[in-house]
């Protein structure tokens, strides 16, 4: 089993996995910048082993992860804030970039930076009883770490006005309801998890990855654009050696042999 362990996190394989899991429970795994740090280096340590999905998750059994860390918030200069906020980013950016899908599994409190992390994931699994929400106007603030731009992609604008603007916390029912997670769990999460991942782990690596970054500038793109990234990455994987197996096994009634080539 490949593992790494940090001061505020762990990174271990479980099978054909990487599991992440934020290990801060006493302050239900706020994000100091020690915390990114170590996320940064994670993400990029995950993203060269042999596996074919991220899980990431909270230690505890209260939180997924609370945010930014609040006491360090405080007393910055203007160039030091921004300096951090584009460090958030740039650390939730390495999801995008990851050869592997992702999928976020909220064991608890989603807040502020916590969230952000989740909708950074290529998916979201929840437990019932799980909260979510972007609270950063109760401080004064707004969201830095890809909220304003994310929550917008996934839920639509009016939607993620209000979140933004009212801060309040949106129940894992409700989050279901507008899109903001793709599954909710009353049962064991991990278990979920695994088995979320399992229905699309045995597809060859580049064919989702043509699907990651296809449907992912769908939303940045004019339509007459976003069509011809379709028409490139579509056509790229009719190229690979996945799809002629996958449409050879079609015609022999057979399982495809996917080879991630
Ligand atoms: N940053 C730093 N510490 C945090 C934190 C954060 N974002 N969120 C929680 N903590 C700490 C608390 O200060 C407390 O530490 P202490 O025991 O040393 O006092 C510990 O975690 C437990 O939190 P507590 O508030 O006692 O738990 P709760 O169950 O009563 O409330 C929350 C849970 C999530 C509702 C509440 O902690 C909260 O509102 N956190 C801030 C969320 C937020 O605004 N995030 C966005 C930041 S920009």
């Amino acid at each position: 089993m490949t593992e790494a362990a940090s001061r505020n996190l762990r990174l271990e394989q479980d099978g054909n996995l990487a599991v992440l899991t934020l290990n801060r429970p006493d302050k239900l795994n706020a994000l100091s910048f020690e915390l990114l740090g170590e996320i940064s280096a994670a993400l990029d340590q995950a993203a060269s082993w042999p596996v074919r999905a991220l899980l990431v998750t909270g230690a505890g059994d209260k939180a997924f992860c609370a945010g930014a860390d609040i006491e360090e918030l405080r007393n910055r200069t203007l160039s030091d804030q921004k300096r951090r906020a584009e460090f958030g980013q740039a650390v939730f950016a390495k999801l995008d970039d990851l050869p592997v899908p992702s999928v976020a599994l909220i064991n608890g409190y989603a807040f502020g930076g916590g969230l952000e992390f989740a909708m950074a994931c290529t998916f979201r699994i929840a437990i019932a009883g799980a909260k979510m929400g972007l609270p950063e106007i109760k401080l004064g603030l707004i969201p830095g770490y890809g909220g304003t731009q994310r929550l917008p992609r996934l839920i639509g604008q009016a939607r993620a006005l209000e979140l933004v603007m009212t801060g309040r916390t949106v129940t894992a029912a409700e989050a279901l309801a507008i899109g903001l997670v793709n599954r909710v769990t009353e049962g064991n999460l991990l278990e979920a998890g695994r088995a979320f991942a399992a229905e699309f782990t045995g597809f060859g690596l580049p064919a989702l990855s043509f699907a990651r970054a296809a449907v992912s500038r769908a939303l940045d793109l004019p339509l007459h654009d976003g069509l011809k990234v379709e028409a490139d990455l579509s056509t790229l994987a009719y190229r690979t050696q996945d799809a002629e197996e996958g449409m050879a096994a079609f015609a022999q009634k057979r399982k495809p042999e996917f080879r991630d080539a």
